[in-house]
């Protein structure tokens, strides 16, 4: 090692110092090596250069290269790109395709249900042609021996292979870029997972999801799975090798649970690990998610799961029902949707935090962005207790203190205004009991709603590093009605909390 660097060391100072014959000859291999380059491919002049011939690494700086050729644009991956496989089981099939069309964009959208048998659904595949229903095939020669667990996790296992399969000879196959796995009770939000994909190339072998938010969960199975309910993408150059090997692979992993698990014991096999993204959502949660979802983490929003199990997103209204008054958000800015930014009162001393296109909280006093960030435990684990520890991220209480209770407002309304040119939408105070508060705050009881004006998302946010939006406290001219603006944090702007 010592005699390698005194090596170099020596060749460096050679570098400096050139005696006359030395530049001489070192002009005369310039001009050859220039010669000799200019018919090299474009190809190899973008690959990282190999170091100079020995002793004279100098040569390289003579040289003058020609411009490399602009690469083209790889078209960046689109809805088309992107193949759904849903796993779905017949008995729930008539409830369940709710869930479905509640994303699902006819004739854009391109995908299939796997369900255990045929199920007459006449009136669908005309609604949503883009969206076939298969039956899985028959898996009855594959080995299961979880005590307690469903075979229907080997089926459900082995819808990768079978979309690449069944793909084979649709004319569309060479537009397949991802194979994107979910269950029937998965919401997606497509655009925002195309968002995401966009950041990653196609051509190469990703696994891309997120685990649960449950400890328990995450030690039973793996941190490093995808759980399949919060969804996960699959590389079409990935979705091949797993079709190559993958009935073999799960005759290895006889006594594993689910399908997820399946996967991932495949995909350890095959070396490739998971990329975790924050935006799919398992929900391995019950009780209500508004801590989670008004405290989602800088990142689109890509999926929602369990939605049977938790409380309707929002009260008074059924789970189907609240999930459609998320439509005219995610149309507008679906980008933008969940994205928490957090502002204060100065006058007023309030704390103020908005997750756009869901809800605004007003809170009495000065609460840091710190702890704002961290969702508040409106949600019980999956055992159905409230244990802090056993989540697998920081959270914090509800409220701490009586007067510190949020007043919460829910998105009533969102247009976009033409004239302004930024996105309006429209939060109205959810009525809710208020302990007594002695503090010499203003009661934020008197504001009834909340307007938030924002720009449209730039369609570069996320390409560049994550950052909350900012948002400012308008003055408003009418009375119940706080304004606030949201965008991107201007140079220096900070989101400050109020002294005492
Ligand atoms: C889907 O495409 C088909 C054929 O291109 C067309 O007939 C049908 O109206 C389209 N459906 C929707 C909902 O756009
Ligand atoms: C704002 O409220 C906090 C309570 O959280 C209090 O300690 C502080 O003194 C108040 N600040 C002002 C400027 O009134
Ligand atoms: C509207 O705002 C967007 C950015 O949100 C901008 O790109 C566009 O030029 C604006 N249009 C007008 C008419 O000002």
């Amino acid at each position: 090692m010592k005699q390698l660097q005194k090596d170099y060391s020596s060749s460096d100072s050679n570098n400096i110092i050139l005696s006359l014959p030395k530049l001489v000859f070192c002009l005369l291999l310039c001009l050859f090596l220039s010669l000799s380059l200019t018919s090299f491919s474009f190809k190899s002049l973008s690959t990282p250069s190999l170091p100079p011939p020995n002793n004279h690494p100098s040569v390289t700086t003579h040289i003058t290269l020609p411009d490399p050729a602009p690469q083209p644009q790889p078209d960046p991956t689109q809805l088309r790109h992107v193949v759904f496989g849903i796993g779905a089981a017949a008995n729930k099939w008539a409830r369940r395709k709710e869930f479905i069309k509640l994303w699902w964009v006819p004739n854009a959208t391109r995908g299939y249900v796997f369900l255990d048998r045929h199920v007459d659904d006449p009136g669908d595949p005309n609604e949503h042609p883009t969206l076939q229903l298969k039956v899985s095939e028959d898996t009855s020669s594959f080995g299961y021996s979880y005590r307690h667990g469903s075979r229907s996790a080997l089926r459900m296992t082995r819808i990768v292979s079978e979309i690449i399969r069944a793909t084979g000879s649709d004319p569309g196959q060479e537009e397949i870029r991802w194979v994107v796995m979910g269950d029937d009770d998965t919401v997606f939000f497509p655009s925002n997972l195309v968002r995401v994909l966009q950041k990653y190339d196609h051509n190469k072998m990703y696994y891309i999801g997120s685990n649960s938010e449950t400890h328990v969960q995450n030690i039973n199975f793996a941190y490093d799975m995808a759980f399949g309910g919060g969804g996960f993408a699959i590389s079409y150059p990935l979705a091949l090798e797993i079709e190559k090997m993958q009935d073999s692979c799960i005759q290895r992993y006889t006594s594993l649970y689910g399908s997820d698990d399946r996967i991932h014991a495949c995909l350890a096999e095959l070396g490739v690990p998971l990329t975790k993204e924050p935006g799919f959502h398992q929900f391995d949660v019950h009780g209500n998610l508004f801590g989670l979802l008004t405290a989602h983490p800088v990142a689109p929003l890509v999926s929602l799961h369990h939605l049977e199990i938790v409380d309707p997103i929002f009260p008074y209204m059924g789970r189907l029902q609240a999930l459609q008054r998320l439509k005219i958000p995610t149309k507008l800015d679906p980008e933008s949707l969940m994205q928490q930014s957090i502002c204060y009162d100065s006058r007023r001393n309030w704390t103020i935090s908005v997750s756009w296109g869901y809800a605004v909280q007003i809170i009495r006093g000065s609460i840091p962005p710190r702890e704002m960030q961290r969702p508040a435990r409106t949600f019980f684990n999956w055992q159905n207790r409230d244990e802090p520890s056993s989540f697998s991220f920081n959270t914090r209480p509800f409220s701490k203190h009586p007067c510190e209770k949020p007043y919460i407002y829910y998105l009533f309304n969102a247009m976009f205004n033409n004239e302004a040119n930024v996105t309006a939408s429209e939060y109205v105070m959810h009525r809710m009991p208020h302990p007594w508060c002695w503090w010499p705050i203003d009661n934020p009881e008197r504001v009834h709603r909340v307007q938030v004006y924002k720009k449209l998302t730039d369609p570069h946010k996320w390409d560049e590093a994550p950052r909350r939006d900012c948002c400012r406290v308008l003055q408003a001219d009418k009375k119940n009605t706080v304004a606030i603006d949201v965008g991107e944090c201007k140079e220096g702007e900070v989101m400050e909390p109020l002294l005492s």
